[in-house]
């Protein structure tokens, strides 16, 4: 297993605004990592920063290698935003036309699709469990349902490292559970990396390889593991709700390990 990703001495300001201060990480090809901390904490800007949205003000970012900013080609890395907004139902466009758009960045917008493309806009569908939909209104899906859609959206370059911000907020238990299921093959079978962030401390638990947590524009490694003490996680988060999830999620570790 090589490095898929690798930040070293990161940093990055919003204006005057320090948001991450020397951040080092490495992500093992192969790993579906877990990246928690409270809101705010810069989780978001991170993610931006790795698939080379946003820039460090210092610091480097290099995927498979290569520094992301080099990188005129970046369909390896698939991206799912934390999701804002919600359609409505009167949006114009169909399912497969959304997931069309994750082919842009190698057809160009205007490009008609060929019947090639069309076939790895199903295969996505598929791989979601969300064939049945294609013709359907965006707008007429529920949000778990929105949410599988835009996983496909970002299948279609076929990439070798996903991340998702925040994929299961505003959806139902079940819908979580079927996510959770697809981002599982997606990483076993399909052995994709997979990055997510979450608020969802206890649950991802026992569904990712690694959490990593940040707070205080400062990340750190392997919160799920008896290195890391209590005190330090309830200090990232300003209250002691997650004490017993370090607890939790060590004996979680052993039992994977
Ligand atoms: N575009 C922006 N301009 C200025 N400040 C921003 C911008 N985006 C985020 N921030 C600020 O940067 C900090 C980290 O934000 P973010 O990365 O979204 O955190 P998280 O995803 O952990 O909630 C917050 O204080 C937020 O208000
Ligand atoms: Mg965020």
């Amino acid at each position: 297993m090589g490095k898929i990703v690798e930040l070293k001495d990161v940093s990055f300001s919003y204006d005057d605004k320090k948001v991450l201060n020397n951040i080092n990480l490495t992500i093992d090809d192969g790993e579906f990592v877990g990246l928690i901390g409270p809101n705010g904490s810069g989780k978001s800007t991170l993610v931006k920063i790795m698939i080379g949205d946003l820039t460090p003000s210092s610091g480097e970012v290099l995927i498979n290698g290569i520094n992301v900013k080099d990188m005129k080609n970046r369909s390896v890395i698939g991206y799912v935003p934390q999701k804002s907004y919600s359609f409505n139902a009167s949006f114009p466009a169909s399912v497969k036309e959304v997931v069309s758009m994750g082919l842009y960045g190698k057809l160009g917008l205007f490009k008609k699709l060929s019947k090639d493309d069309w076939e790895i806009v199903n295969n996505a569908l598929k791989t979601v469990d969300m064939i049945d939909y294609k013709d359907r209104l965006i707008g007429n899906l529920s949000g778990g349902q929105q949410q599988r859609v835009f996983i496909a959206r970002a299948l279609v370059s076929d990439p070798k490292i996903l991340f998702l911000d925040e994929p299961t907020t505003g959806i139902d238990a079940k819908s979580e559970d079927t996510l959770y299921k697809i981002l599982d093959t997606l990483n076993k079978e399909n052995k994709i990396t997979i990055i997510m962030v979450t608020h969802d401390v206890w649950a991802i638990s026992d569904k990712v390889s690694r959490i990593v947590c940040m707070g205080n524009g400062r990340l750190y490694d392997k919160c799920d593991t008896l290195d890391f003490s209590k005190k330090e996680l309830a200090e990232i988060y300003g209250y002691p709700v997650k004490l017993d999830m370090h607890h939790h999620q060590s004996e979680n570790i052993n039992n994977r390990l």
